[in-house]
């Protein structure tokens, strides 16, 4: 038996590498919680939420924000914001908006998805853009709204491309969104303040319930036009919450508590890929991600084994995708190096 065995409770794995959405909030975030002034905000009248929304759109250099349980939610009301039935969104093939938000923009909005080439950088080139606009003409949709991500796929993408394609959809007429659910690894990574990333998107989604340790919520920030367009869609989405400040109060926790933190996910993450790359394993890493190929037909081995770590690994492979977060500390971290290792070197 090896000495981490021990301490793997009953159902719960000591150091689970599936995902950052699977944080949980700290003692500290719930006595905030419990102790939230709140109001109903449907009505307007959460104090806890307009503290977060304007928090998150001053941080972010935006006119206001709007608070949504998920970020896919987010997402798709700022894309319902923007275009309407028969408009096109391009969309870099690899974000999460195209690949797993259920193609909800196209289901509940009438609007057309259109994949752009990204490589694994993340970057998508001016040029890319506007060869993907269409011409005005009736066999086409209108293309309307550029999206982009950062990080994408746990990849820091350069202030300077995501610049360059902003500028590319704005110069072709179109409105630009951000995906920063993790935006938060981006400037940590980039070393760049929120408000200059943010700052070539008329609206950002960022996301509470990742790396930051919130349960639940992601704010939509942008100009006050576009957000009150994305208030109504979220009404319509069945978005509208009650005594919503009990989230924002461990929003703001994590905004204040969480960001700073999240420097040490990716020392974490770099240290973890490090001991594999040690083993021969072939890995990629950024900010919080390490991306493990594993060797064919052994998944289910790793997975069992890593198990009597108390380590759980999930994804899909070959590539699997090791997340680091705030409820891995040092010693879940010594687990997972211990397991690997034992796997890779036997
Ligand atoms: C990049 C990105 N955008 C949006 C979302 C959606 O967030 P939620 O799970 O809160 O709907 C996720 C979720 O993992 C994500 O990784």
């Amino acid at each position: 038996m090896n000495a981490y065995a021990s301490m793997i409770g009953a159902g719960t794995a000591f150091c689970d590498l599936r995902s950052d959405t699977l944080t949980t909030p700290c003692a500290g975030m719930r006595a905030t919680m419990a102790a939230a002034e709140v109001g109903d905000d449907v009505y307007g009248e959460d104090p806890t939420v307009a503290r977060l929304e304007g928090a998150l759109a001053e941080r972010l250099g935006k006119e206001a924000g709007v608070l949504f349980p998920t970020g896919t939610q987010s997402n798709l009301a700022a894309l319902l914001a923007h275009c309407g039935r028969g408009d096109e969104v391009l969309v870099g093939e690899r974000q999460h908006i195209r690949t797993s938000e259920a193609a909800g923009a196209s289901v509940l909005g009438g609007i057309a998805l259109w994949p752009l080439a990204q490589g694994v950088d993340g970057v998508i080139t001016a040029q890319t853009v506007r060869e993907a606009m269409k011409p005005e003409d009736t066999h086409y949709p209108v293309t309307r709204l550029l999206c982009l991500e950062n990080t994408l796929g746990g990849v820091a993408v350069p202030l300077e491309a995501m610049r360059t394609a902003a500028e590319a959809g704005r110069g072709a007429g179109l409105a630009v969104h951000l995906d920063g659910a993790r935006v938060f690894n981006a400037t940590t990574a980039l070393g760049c303040s929120a408000g200059d990333l943010a700052g070539p998107f008329d609206t950002v989604s960022v996301c509470l319930s990742k790396g930051l340790g919130a349960p639940v919520g992601s704010v939509l920030v942008g100009d006050a036009a576009v957000l009150g367009r994305a208030r109504r869609w979220r009404k319509m989405l069945g978005g509208g919450m009650r005594q919503a400040g009990v989230i924002a109060a461990a929003g703001l926790h994590a905004l204040e508590h969480g960001v700073g933190r999240l420097a040490e996910d990716h020392a974490r993450a770099e240290r973890l890929a490090t001991s594999l790359r040690e083993t021969g394993a072939t890995v990629r890493h950024a900010t919080n991600m390490v991306f493990l190929t594993v060797p064919e037909g052994g998944y289910g081995a790793l997975r069992g084994h890593m198990a009597g770590y108390g380590v759980t690994i999930g994804g899909e492979a070959p590539e699997i995708r090791l997340v680091l977060h705030r409820n891995i500390e040092d010693e879940g971290l010594d687990a997972a190096v211990a397991g690997f290792r034992a796997f890779f070197t036997g």
